[in-house]
């Protein structure tokens, strides 16, 4: 091993033999290389050993001297050893802390930005356009009975009407041992809400005075038989009902004109309404509107249902329908969503794809 470094001639064997073993430490790369060199001088056949070993051809005084010499190069290899290993764990560290290191400049990972589903922001803009005309909101049950669903509409049992629904029904029945269903319309919400308000005021009514108009929007989810470009099992009604002492055909034109060109942000656009039939309103119109520009220009576009509220569900209200008038209209916010957006299948909106629903952010 020496042999490969050049000492300094006024060095003695011993020092020579420190500097041989500093040298093998510092070119050590790493501590198995180190334990290796230092085997090499300190251990059992190692080069002090192998000085010691020579001792026992020495006087007593020889022995003396050169044996705390010996000692002394012992205790300097093993010095240099001690700070060459601590100089590798060291650089170990360093390599390690650096491996490890933390940018803490580096932007963070963001989470991506939620939005809103189209169809809850049409139904948001419903509610604030309605809410800027003094109506409130309401919110009902979307498993039903019967009796909220069809008989209190004025679809009585077994009455062919009840087919322009093709319903879900569950599997559990109601006090009255009917089946509950998944409801087809939100209009159960107008006898709900009538209900409730006539309660509330029935003191009022008893005494012959007058009760606070009901002026309500219900939005929800409904749910009929049906699946193709434009229906889906699950969609969304928004029912409206405005009951007074003198509410109105003409009120309700007024209103739902106002709504559509608020919500479609045109003054121009057109509405039609279209003789039909409901059970549940007499007289009856679907609601179309046509727009005066655009892709859908001057095309009719059926947004809702609507009509005069019925003397019997007046009735079913726990009013009375001499005395108490107004309308009610149902409308697919789906279909207003699709209109608005340019959106050609329904289904989209609840396929769940965030390609489609990202747009909308
Ligand atoms: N419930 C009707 C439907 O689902 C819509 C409607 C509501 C019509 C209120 C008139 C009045 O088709």
């Amino acid at each position: 091993m020496d042999g490969l470094f050049c000492f300094r001639t006024d060095m003695n064997d011993l020092d020579q033999l420190v500097a041989a073993a500093s040298a093998d430490f510092a070119a050590a790369p790493t501590p198995a290389a180190l334990e290796n060199a230092k085997a090499r001088f300190l251990g059992k056949a190692g080069r002090v050993t192998e000085l010691l070993k020579g001792l026992g051809a020495l006087s007593a005084d020889q022995k003396k001297t050169r044996g705390a010499e010996i000692n002394q190069t012992k205790q300097r290899i093993e010095a240099a050893l001690a700070a060459r290993r601590q100089a590798l764990a060291e650089a170990e560290l360093e390599v390690q802390l650096k491996a490890e290191a933390l940018d803490v400049t580096l932007p963070g990972r963001a989470r991506g930005l939620g939005g809103l589903h189209p169809v809850s922001r049409t139904m948001e803009r419903i509610e604030a356009i309605f809410g800027s005309m003094g109506f409130e909101v309401a919110d009902g049950p979307e498993i039903e009975t019967d009796w909220m669903s069809f008989t209190a509409l004025n679809n009585p049992e077994n009455h062919p009407a009840r087919s322009m629904q093709d319903t879900f029904y569950v599997d559990m029945k109601d006090e009255a041992g009917r089946w509950l269903n998944l409801r087809p319309h939100t209009s159960p919400m107008q006898v709900r809400h009538a209900r409730a308000h006539a309660e509330r005021h029935a003191a009022e009514l008893a005494r012959g005075g007058s009760m606070p108009e009901i002026r309500v929007i219900a939005p929800g989810r409904t749910y009929r038989v049906d699946s193709d470009a434009t229906h889906s099992p699950m969609f969304h009604q928004c029912e409206g009902l405005w009951i007074g002492e003198n509410v109105s055909f003409k009120d309700l034109k007024v209103v739902f004109t106002e709504f559509c060109r608020k919500f479609f942000e045109s003054e121009d656009l057109q509405l039609r309404f279209r003789p039909s039939y409901f059970p549940f309103t007499e007289p009856s119109a679907e609601i179309d509107i046509a727009f005066a520009s655009g892709p859908l220009k001057g095309q009719w576009l059926e947004v809702a249902g609507s009509g005069q509220v019925h003397p019997q569900v007046v009735r079913n209200f726990g009013l009375d329908p001499e005395r108490h008038i107004g309308f009610a209209f149902g409308m697919g916010p789906d279909r207003l969503t699709m209109l608005r957006y340019g959106v050609n299948d329904l289904r989209l909106f609840f396929d769940g794809d965030l390609r489609f629903l990202q747009q909308f952010r």
